[in-house]
């Protein structure tokens, strides 16, 4: 059985005031219901430290939205995984779309991030997903097979709890069309053959693969019970507690 797994990922927005207001709202929400999921917030780098202190001592996880793949040195900008671990992250997203289409991130400098991650105990949480060109000209399953094959590259997790993927077809990142139930379960479900193959059959059973793309509380319920969906990744309804408590809620 897999626990599902609901992170919010609020790109670069919120203030400091914003991110109290919600993490203090989630962590007297937590602490006042039984949730069925983990749940993981992943607040721009500015405001880590401040998250941290609000999240100490809760359950809920402080995750990044990126780093860099060097441990250390000349890498004026960046931040590394044993930053990231020391200022209280147990999660990074890595390899979003927005990163590999706006910023060039390629598979194999994904695979660099999330090996590098590993080594600090960071767990990654990998993105990959095709473009609307892509899924429109029938090639979704093979594009998923070679993000997934670049993207861990090298990459041998101890256990399944220390990676999970999520699925994020480009075309419903931010857009309001979220992939159907029966999209998104085939995807998923091709991602997992994918790790078994890679990874063998224990892992891949363990590992979370997790949606993202216009997951809101109103279609959270029907792909998160599709059996390969282990969870969301939510970016805009992860800004407002109302909306990400629903979804977490559905899980
Ligand atoms: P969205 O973003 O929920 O706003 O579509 C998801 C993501 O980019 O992770």
């Amino acid at each position: 059985m897999r626990t599902p797994l609901i992170a919010g990922n609020p790109k670069m927005n919120l203030t400091g005031k914003d991110l109290s207001v919600l993490l203090t709202a989630l962590k007297n929400e937590q602490a006042s219901g039984v949730w069925k999921a983990d749940v993981v917030y992943c607040p721009p780098f500015t405001l880590l430290r401040q998250a941290e202190e609000i999240l100490r001592g809760g359950g809920i996880g402080l995750g990044a939205q990126n780093m860099h793949w060097e441990s250390s040195g000349a890498f004026t900008g960046e931040t590394s995984a044993a930053m990231l671990a020391e200022v209280g992250c147990r999660f990074v997203i890595l390899g979003h779309s927005e990163r590999r289409a706006l910023f060039g991130e390629t598979d194999a400098m994904v695979a660099r991030k999330a090996r590098s991650a590993m080594t600090v105990g960071l767990v990654p949480i990998l993105c990959v997903g095709e473009t609307k060109e892509e899924r429109d000209s029938g090639n979704t399953l093979s594009v998923l097979s070679r993000q997934i094959s670049g993207s861990t590259a090298g990459l041998q997790p101890e256990s399944p709890a220390n990676l999970i993927l999520a699925y994020e077809p480009v075309w419903a990142i931010g857009t309001g069309q979220n992939a159907t139930p029966d999209q998104a379960q085939e995807a998923h479900a091709h991602l997992r053959t994918e790790l078994k193959n890679r990874l063998g059959e224990t892992l891949a059973e363990g590992i979370r693969i997790i949606y993202g793309g216009s997951v809101k509380p109103a279609n959270s319920s029907s792909l998160l019970a599709c059996p390969d969906i282990d969870g969301a990744l939510v970016g805009g309804a992860s800004l407002e507690a109302t909306s990400f408590v629903g979804i977490i809620h559905a899980a």
